[in-house]
């Protein structure tokens, strides 16, 4: 039995398809999979911390070793809280890569003891984004295929404007 943990972070306003793909394959891997609802200080979020966890929670709870947190401080210092090993993160496309070596890079300084693990995107996530998924939210469109039924109202509720 693997007993290693790992973290999961993205601000996932919402989750999409995308992100659960690479939940559901981390948590393949390690005994203990975290999914750390995270801030990017340069985004403002359409969802509470609150929600987005209860979001994630909803489209997980048939995958017995996944946890959901919100956490608000760095995420180097969370990884070393719990004692994780590894930061998994979703890579799209070259575009993400200096985004995301950055962040690995600076995570690694802060905390020596955590490697980054970069699993890449399904192709058919590839051109997948939160910010996608609520704009065309956001008109009314069907947004089915990015995220699971049981989200589905939860975020047309909040982003379609009626016109
Ligand atoms: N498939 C499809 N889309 C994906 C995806 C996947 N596998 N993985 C991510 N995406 C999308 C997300 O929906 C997001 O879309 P958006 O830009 O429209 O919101 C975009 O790709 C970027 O996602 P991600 O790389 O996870 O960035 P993020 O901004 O959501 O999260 C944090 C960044 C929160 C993880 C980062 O800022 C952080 O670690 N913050 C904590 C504070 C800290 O430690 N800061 C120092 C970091 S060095």
């Amino acid at each position: 039995m693997n007993t290693l943990t790992a973290i999961c972070p993205g601000s996932f306003d919402p989750v999409t398809y995308g992100h659960l793909d690479i939940i559901a394959r981390a948590s393949k891997m390690f005994g203990r999979l975290i999914v750390v609802v995270a801030s990017n200080g340069a985004k403002h979020c359409s969802f509470t911390p609150k929600e987005r966890v209860e979001m994630i929670e909803k489209c997980t709870k048939d995958l017995n070793n996944v946890e959901v947190i919100h956490y608000d401080g760095l995420l180097a210092e969370y990884a070393a809280q719990r004692g994780a090993s590894a930061i998994i993160k979703g890579l799209r496309a070259m575009s993400d890569f200096e985004y995301e070596f950055q962040m690995a890079l600076a995570n690694k300084k802060l905390n020596p003891n955590v490697e980054t693990l970069f699993l890449t995107t399904a192709s058919q996530n590839m051109y997948l984004s939160s910010s996608m998924v609520k704009q065309i939210a956001s008109m009314g469109g069907d947004i089915s295929s990015f995220v699971p039924e049981v989200i589905k109202q939860d975020i047309m509720d909040r982003i379609y404007i009626k016109k």
